[in-house]
């Protein structure tokens, strides 16, 4: 019963998250009435490649979208994969002295994306007339068809079958095409009802022949035509061993392109939206929409189960057996033939039985899918287990596990939230001191009011700290989920933040010794490069700075704020931004890509060295205007060699110019404007794990002592998680 509680609150929680936009975040989504998708979009850094360009002129009315930046107009985008645009018609039009007057040879070329070859024809129309259809991107043709007739009397309307109308196929991979209309005789038989030829490609069924057209096409202009579009130009195979350039996101599927090089995707069963955006593919509540149960339903994710009251059986679902009321007298049987009835009740109770056992399995199952689907690898592994324990002997299991706690308890715990157990206060959340039944004191977390991006975060935050156990992660105790936004239980840090203790003069400045400095930058370096280090789901922490990294009594660092900036407590000066991350630790790459990578992660990281380095504020509207961003000004000191100036005063008492070098190209390192060319985070706790050991052995860089060297690597391996010996070497030897 306690541990059922989580899975129905995380499923509500999760119904609640609201369907986004189909466009990626801080990009239109629309252009007049037209939808645009990403991967379309209309500006640099809304779509995906150039090939999704997509340009609205809103100055004409209604407003018109165009591929890329060419004239052909696109009416609709559609996810599965289509697009419609306008074609164009060829004419080849007579007067009556049988001159030509008009003639035009229209083509379009669609760069990337090919005429769907099912959804299209080409058409002529006309009574002496001949077309031709060339393609030279993609598949190189030629084809045409032919229509001829003596009298408007022989055309059949409906029918385009070389009488006044003709239509051939498109063959595949066409992504570019030329059309041509031409007479034999210059429409010398036929000019008094046909004048001209036409020809034009069409989507099907939007055209149908009418011995009208042969006037004047009814004055038609344009047709409709469906373009198939997909990604990349690799198979699903190929693509998804690069999950960063792989665009079907979470919940999707992936197709192979049919109609050329490509994949497209498609959210799974169950779930609907934009399957290229992440957490674009939402769970439908069929609950709510189709109400597929007799009686009780309930909505999980890609998913949803019947179930009937006590009482009643049955599957529960209408289009199965429903719910019916389990009859009380099934006796008579045993009047007719005890033995019989008996078989027969066997049976029937092993059948029911294997039921049961089955249904179990199945609602467990769903329940493993959804908790996998939220990341909640540990809570996974974990709940169900205490499912079960917990029922029989109430907490006879492992020492601190997670804990699910009551509201009462909490507010006993932090004597009803009083003011003088306050620890810190973000713009959201409020983190408080508590104090357990059994003495244990905690940190809670309470947000101030309750919104989906809150209970995302909550999500995020027990779906990562359940999966890492480390020295240097915060501890996730528990949560209290009897409160609309839950609150979270953590392990009570006592040294406060790594900020105060580099910045607030209150704090006993000399205690925070270079030895320090670098271990705690050693040990955040480790954590990060855990993090990052499942190359397929990559956890990225999105946050790091010097608020986020807690320190314990011996000063071992304890990376914190695994949900977002926004739900731990900010130092006001550090200006909390309404996306992801904090202005002065941002990557700058963000700024065009919208994307925060395990590299941004290096960048903000970076910013954090730095501050160690120098113990000023990685953000101050207090320095002069170049001093403002604290990595820019580092990078342009270091390039006019001025970095002992800005050292922090104690640090420069403590160490060697030469260490200092060294850390600060670490640093610089890290803080490269492109991303790609940061270090990994694996690469920099290695270099400062290297400095680390340079620091504690001086000796080392002289000493070729091959035992020496391998007790050290044993040393540095066990730290670092036990891989990557040979780059300490490396590290060593430069
Ligand atoms: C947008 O449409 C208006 C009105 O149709 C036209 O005058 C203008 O040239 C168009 N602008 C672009 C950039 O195509
Ligand atoms: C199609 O027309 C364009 C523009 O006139 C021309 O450059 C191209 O060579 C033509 N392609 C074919 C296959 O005729
Ligand atoms: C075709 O249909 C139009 C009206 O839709 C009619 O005016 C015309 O006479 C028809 N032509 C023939 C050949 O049936
Ligand atoms: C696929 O696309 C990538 C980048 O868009 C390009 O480098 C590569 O050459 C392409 N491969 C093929 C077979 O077209
Ligand atoms: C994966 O894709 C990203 C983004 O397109 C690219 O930067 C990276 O080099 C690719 N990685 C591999 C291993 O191909
Ligand atoms: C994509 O998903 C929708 C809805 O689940 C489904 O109707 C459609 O057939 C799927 N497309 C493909 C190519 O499987
Ligand atoms: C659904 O339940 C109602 C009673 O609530 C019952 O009368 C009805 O027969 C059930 N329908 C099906 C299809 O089981």
């Amino acid at each position: 019963m306690t541990m059922s509680l989580p899975l129905i609150f995380l499923q509500l929680l999760l119904a609640t998250v609201v369907a986004a936009s189909q466009a990626l975040p801080g990009c239109e989504n629309r252009c007049g009435d037209i939808n645009v998708p990403y991967p379309f979009g209309t500006r640099p850094g809304c779509f995906k490649d150039d090939n999704f360009l997509v340009t609205c002129n809103s100055s004409s009315n209604p407003p018109k979208l165009y591929l890329t930046t060419s004239l052909i107009e696109v009416t609709n985008i559609f996810l599965s994969g289509e697009l419609r645009i306008q074609s164009w018609i060829a004419h080849d039009c007579y007067n009556k002295q049988h001159l030509r007057v008009v003639s035009n040879i229209p083509w379009m070329r669609f760069s990337k994306f090919p005429i769907s070859h099912t959804r299209n024809k080409f058409i002529a129309v006309g009574c002496d007339s001949y077309a031709v259809i060339k393609g030279s991107q993609g598949r190189k043709y030629t084809t045409g068809c032919l229509s001829l007739c003596d009298s408007i009397d022989n055309v059949i309307n409906g029918s385009c079958s070389g009488i006044g109308c003709c239509q051939s196929i498109i063959p595949k991979e066409v992504r570019s095409y030329n059309i041509s209309v031409n007479s034999y005789d210059n429409h010398r038989s036929v000019w008094d009802f046909n004048p001209c030829s036409y020809s034009f490609v069409a989507e099907d069924n939007t055209y149908t022949f009418s011995s009208l057209d042969l006037a004047d096409l009814q004055g038609r202009t344009s047709f409709p035509v469906v373009l198939d579009w997909a990604v990349g130009n690799e198979t699903c195979v190929a693509a998804r061993k690069n999950q960063t350039s792989f665009a079907c996101k979470e919940n999707s599927k992936c197709y192979n392109f049919d109609n050329g090089p490509g994949y497209r995707c498609n959210c799974s069963e169950g779930y609907e939206g934009n399957p290229y955006l992440s957490n674009g593919c939402q769970d439908i509540d069929e609950c709510k929409i189709s109400s597929p149960c007799n009686m009780t339903c309930h909505n999980l994710p890609g998913t949803y189960v019947c179930s009937c009251p006590e009482g009643y059986q049955g599957d529960g679902k209408k289009s199965g057996s429903g719910c019916s009321r389990i009859p009380s007298k099934s006796l008579p049987l045993i009047n007719i033939a005890l033995g019989i009835s008996i078989s027969i009740s066997m049976l029937l109770l092993g059948g029911f039985w294997l039921y049961w056992g089955l249904r179990q399995r199945k609602i467990s199952k769903l329940r493993k899918k959804f908790f996998e689907q939220n990341g909640g690898f540990m809570l996974q592994q974990k709940l169900p287990k205490r499912d079960e324990s917990v029922q029989s002997s109430k907490r006879s299991g492992s020492a601190k596990s997670f804990e699910i706690y009551t509201e009462e308890c909490l507010k006993k715990a932090t004597n009803n939230y009083h003011e003088s157990r306050i620890l810190g206060q973000g713009g959201q959340a409020t983190v408080y001191k508590g104090i357990l039944p059994d003495d244990t004191p905690v940190a809670i977390k309470k947000p101030k009011m309750g919104d989906n991006s809150q209970v995302e975060q909550f999500v995020n935050e027990i779906a990562i700290l359940s999966q890492i156990k480390h020295t240097n992660v915060v501890k996730l105790l528990g949560c209290c989920l009897e409160t609309q936004v839950p609150l979270l239980v953590y392990e009570f840090v006592t040294n406060g933040t790594l900020y105060e203790h580099i910045h607030t003069k209150s704090r006993d400045a000399s205690s925070i010794t270079w030895e320090n400095r670098l271990r705690i930058a050693t040990e955040t370096a480790g954590v990060l490069s855990l993090l990052h280090s499942d190359a397929n789901r990559p956890i990225i922490h999105r946050d790091i700075k010097s608020n986020n990294i807690l320190l314990d009594e011996n000063f071992t660092a304890k990376v914190s704020d695994f949900g977002s900036s926004r739900l731990f407590p900010t130092d006001q000066k550090q200006v909390a931004t309404f996306f992801q991350g904090t202005l002065g630790y941002l990557d700058p790459e963000y700024l065009y890509t919208n994307q925060l990578t395990e590299k941004s992660d290096v960048y903000s990281f970076g910013v954090l060295l730095v501050e160690l380095l120098t113990g000023k504020e990685a953000l101050s509207y207090d320095r002069p205007p170049k001093e403002i961003s604290l990595a820019l000004y580092f990078v342009s000191s270091l390039k006019e060699g001025r970095l002992l100036e800005i050292v922090d005063e104690q640090v420069l008492k403590e160490v060697k110019a030469e260490t200092l070098k060294e850390f600060a190209i670490v640093a610089k390192g890290c803080l490269e404007i492109k991303g790609e060319e940061r270090p990994t985070m694996m690469d920099v706790a290695m270099e400062l794990q290297g400095l680390r050991m340079v620091e504690k052995h001086p000796w080392v860089t002289e000493s070729n002592d091959a035992e020496e060297a391998q007790s050290l690597l044993g040393e540095l391996s066990n730290a670092s998680g036990g891989d990557g010996s040979s780059s300490i070497s490396a590290s060593y030897t430069s």
